[in-house]
C-alpha cells in the first residue's frame, strides 16, 4: 500500500528543502506517491489566495502533509492582511486540518555540540516539546484594543477535552520515549493551568508506567538553560509551548536542523499530520542551492515514525544524518574550518546514499 503525501512546497528555499526530504523518502524503499499542491505567496499570485481550495482538499485526502515554508518580503504588504502568506496559510491550514498537537524535538548532534550556546560541561540533550496548537489565549474571544485604543483584552480558555486529546498524546509519545514527562504551567495564577493540572492528573492515572510531574513555565524556562538534559517530554499549552520549544531547541544549536510535526487525529490506522522544518522561507539564500535541507529531512523521519508508525526506518533516516555530519558535509549555515562545504542537493544526496 502506498502512503499518500500531499507536497506543498511553498515560497524561497521551500521547494529546494522539500526536493531534498522527498528524495530520501524514496531512498527509504517504503512506497509513497506525491501530489504536489501551492501555498504562500507562490499560491497568492498564481490564484489569488495563498490557500487555495484545492490545497486544502488534496491535504483532506492525504495521509500526512510535507510543507516547506511560506512568506517573503514581496508578500508582506498585501492587503487585506488575511491574504499574507503566513496569515491566510499557515494559520487556517493548522486550524482546518485540526492539528492540535505541535512536537518540536531538542537533541543534540554529537558533530555539532560546539554549535550549542551551552556546550560547556553539558550532557546530551535529548528532549520533545508537545505544545497544544489550536486553544488558548492565541484563539480565545474576545481578543481586541479598546474603540478609545486605551485598553485591550486577550482571552485565554480551554476545555477538558482539549487538554485531555493533548495529554494524552503527549503520554503516548513518552512511553515511546523514556517514560518521563513534565507538564508545564502556570497553575499558582492562572485558571486555564489549574484546570490543566486537573485534567492531565487524570490522565496520568492511565499511563501508570510514565513518570510525571508539574513545573511552572518560569521555573521551566529557567531549568533549561540550567539542565537541559533532565527533561524528556514537555507537555505545555499553546503560549508557553510557543515560547518554550524555540528556547529548548536553539540549545541545540543551528536552525536549518530543526525539524516539527503538527499532529491531528487518526485517521484510519495512520495518524494524520503536517512536517515541516522550523524554520522560514529565507528569502536571502533562496534559489541558490546554499540551503541546509536537513530540517525537512528530519521533519519527513518524524512523519514516517509518528503518522506511519515506521520508527526503523525513521532511525535509519536521523543515523543517515548524523553519519553525513560525522563525515563532515556542511552546508554553508554550519561550515567551520577542515569540514567540506556542499550544496542543497549534494547535502540531500549524502543522506540519501547513507540510509
Ligand atoms: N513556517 C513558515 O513557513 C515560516 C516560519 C518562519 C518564518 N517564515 C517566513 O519566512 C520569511 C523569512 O523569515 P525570517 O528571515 O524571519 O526567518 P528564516 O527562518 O526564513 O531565516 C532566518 C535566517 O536563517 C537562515 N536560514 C533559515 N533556514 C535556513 C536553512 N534551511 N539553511 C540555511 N539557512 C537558513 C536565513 O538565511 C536567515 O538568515 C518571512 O516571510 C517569514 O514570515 C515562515
Amino acid at each position: 500500500m502506498s502512503f499518500q503525501i500531499a507536497v506543498l512546497p511553498g515560497d524561497g528555499i521551500g521547494p529546494e528543502v522539500v526536493g531534498e526530504a522527498v528524495k530520501v523518502l524514496e531512498a527509504t524503499g517504503l512506497d509513497f506517491t506525491f501530489h504536489s499542491a501551492l501555498i504562500g505567496g507562490t499560491a497568492y499570485d498564481a490564484t489569488g489566495h495563498p490557500l487555495p481550495p484545492e490545497t486544502l482538499e488534496l491535504c483532506r485526502n492525504s495521509d500526512a502533509v510535507l510543507l516547506g515554508a511560506v512568506g517573503g518580503p514581496k508578500w508582506d504588504k498585501i492587503e487585506p492582511a488575511e491574504l499574507r502568506p503566513e496569515v491566510g496559510a499557515l494559520l487556517p491550514l493548522r486550524s482546518e486540518l485540526n492539528l492540535y498537537a505541535n512536537l518540536r524535538p531538542a537533541k543534540t548532534i554529537s558533530a555539532l555540540i560546539h554549535a550549542s550556546p551551552l556546550k560547556e560541561g553539558r550532557s546530551m540533550i535529548d528532549l520533545m516539546v508537545v505544545r497544544e496548537l489550536t486553544g488558548g489565549i492565541y484563539f480565545g474571544r474576545p481578543s481586541e484594543v479598546s474603540p478609545d485604543g486605551r485598553s485591550a483584552v486577550d482571552t485565554a480558555s480551554y476545555t477538558w477535552d482539549e487538554i485531555e486529546r493533548i495529554a494524552r498524546r503527549a503520554f503516548q509519545i513518552a512511553r515511546q520515549r523514556r517514560a518521563n514527562l513534565i507538564s508545564v504551567d502556570k497553575a499558582n495564577v492562572l485558571a486555564t493551568s489549574r484546570l490543566w493540572r486537573t485534567v492531565v492528573t487524570e490522565v496520568a492515572k492511565d499511563f501508570a508506567d510514565v513518570s510525571m510531574s508539574f513545573m511552572l513555565v518560569d521555573n521551566c524556562a529557567m531549568q533549561l538553560l540550567r539542565d537541559p538534559a533532565q527533561f524528556d517530554v514537555i507537555l505545555t499549552e499553546n503560549m508557553f509551548g510557543d515560547i518554550l520549544s524555540d528556547e529548548a531547541s536553539m540549545v541545540t544549536g543551528s536552525l536549518g536542523l530543526l525539524p516539527s510535526a503538527s499532529l491531528g487525529d487518526h485517521k484510519g490506522e495512520y495518524v494524520f499530520g503536517l512536517y515541516e522544518p522550523v524554520h522560514g522561507s529565507a528569502p536571502d539564500i533562496a534559489g541558490q542551492g546554499k540551503a541546509n535541507p536537513l530540517a525537512a529531512i528530519l521533519s519527513v523521519a518524524m512523519m514516517l515514525r509518528y503518522s506511519f508508525d515506521q520508527a526503523e526506518v525513521a532511525n535509519r533516516i536521523e543515523a543517515a544524518v548524523d553519519q553525513a555530519l560525522a563525515d563532515r558535509l556542511r552546508t554553508a549555515d554550519i561550515f567551520e574550518s577542515e569540514t567540506r562545504l556542499v550544496s542543497t542537493k549534494e547535502m540531500g544526496d549524502a543522506v540519501a546514499s547513507r540510509l
